[in-house]
């Protein structure tokens, strides 16, 4: 199987530091003589720590010293290199031989200790000693497709330790629109330039989703750079529960405005105005509380709001999730302690109609 070749093909060229900085190929700076060699790789790190990135180090540093760090797409290792100095143990895994041989040159000329592990077409990371405090991925692994990512991913997580943290920086969903809405295998070229065979958006959603059945806690998820790239944080906290305890909810549905084709609908225009509801008391019952909800959508036209109501008709606060349009299916999930009675689409747009799917509303226990 040659599943990664293309990537491994792309990718022989990394960040030379700062996002604005361009990219170098790896063997030719494999090519230089050894003080030539780390003095440019030197002015790269210095780049990265002075660039838009410059938070990482700070935010970081302390929290790493320490503690084990499998960094999967490490790159030239303008991350890593610094916080092993700093006293983190340090795993640099890539796919690209040729970008960990450059890591481990300059590991060597410095004197610092670290592990390498190539990444095979396997995607396995069995050779590696589980037990991770934390596992960063800074912009790679949503370089190829969903499916190979998730095999990659859960094949990493079982190294991650209960408690340990999945750091990851992406692109989002809206930078994506805000480009075009284009197939992922074009996509790439304006965002990493023309050779980039892949990249495709992730939120917060689609991180868990990829992680599924990991179950995670959110600590940190902002923007970057004008919203073009996301920082997520999240905390580790093992495998899901048993799975029976996780519910199909199909109805009952009731339509308030507009007009309904089985789990299509269509609503009035009107920045507020109900759509359909969904009765949740004869899922709840069963179930013991927090809950997470996990709705599909496609929001073909318009403006959803998806949000829940207590018995007399009240949202409950800050329960609704507003989507935009899109021609993707939209997943989000609403966390909520209290037993909530309705799960409410409504308008959200003073002049335009909705035209949305339900694809799928499903309950479970909370982590
Ligand atoms: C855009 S560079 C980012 C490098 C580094 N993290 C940084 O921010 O400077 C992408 C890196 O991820 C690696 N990569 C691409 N796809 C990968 C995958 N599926 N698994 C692991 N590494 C991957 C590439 O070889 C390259 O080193």
């Amino acid at each position: 199987m040659e599943e990664l070749e293309k990537y491994r093909d792309k990718w022989r060229e990394v960040p030379a530091g700062d996002d604005m900085d361009g990219r170098v190929f790896s063997a030719g700076l494999l090519d230089l003589p050894d003080n030539e060699f780390l003095a440019t790789w030197d002015r790269m790190a210095e780049r990265r720590a002075s660039g838009g990135m410059g938070w990482f180090r700070p935010l970081y540093r302390d929290f790493f010293a320490g503690k084990r760090v499998l960094e999967i797409g490490s790159g030239a290792g303008v991350d890593g290199i610094p916080m092993a100095e700093l006293g983190a143990h340090w795993t640099f895994a890539d796919i690209v031989p040729n970008n960990l041989a450059t890591i481990r040159r300059v590991a060597a000329l410095k004197g610092i200790d670290a592990t390498f592990h190539l990444i095979g077409d396997d995607l396995s990371f069995e050779a590696l000693t589980p037990g991770f405090d934390v596992i960063l991925v800074i912009g790679s692994i949503h370089h190829v497709p969903y499916d190979v990512t998730r095999r990659e991913a859960l094949n990493a997580l079982r190294l991650l330790k209960v408690g340990g943290r999945w750091i990851e920086l992406v692109y989002p969903r809206e930078r994506w629109l805000r480009e075009g809405s284009m197939p992922f295998d074009k996509w790439g070229q304006r965002t990493d330039g023309e050779r980039t065979p892949w990249v495709e958006w992730y939120d917060m959603e689609k991180i868990r989703r990829r992680l599924h059945p990991g179950k995670f806690r959110t600590i940190l998820d902002f923007d970057l750079r004008s919203r073009d790239q996301r920082w997520v944080d999240f905390e580790y906290l093992g495998m899901g529960r048993d799975s029976r305890k996780f519910i199909d909810i199909s109805g009952p549905v009731i339509l308030e405005a507009g007009e309904r084709d089985g789990l299509t609908f269509t609503g009035p225009k009107g920045a507020f105005h109900p759509i359909a509801r969904i009765d949740l008391a004869p899922s709840l019952h069963a179930l013991t509380g927090p809950y997470e909800l996990e709705v599909a959508l496609d929001v073909r036209q318009g403006v959803v709001g998806v949000g829940l109501t207590d018995d007399r008709n009240s949202y409950l606060a800050d329960s609704e999730l507003v989507l935009d349009s899109s021609p993707d299916t939209q997943t989000l999930t609403l966390r909520f302690a209290g037993k909530p009675r309705h799960l409410v689409f409504r308008n959200r747009h003073e002049d335009r109609q909705s035209r949305f799917t339900v694809m799928r509303v499903k309950i479970r226990e909370s982590p």
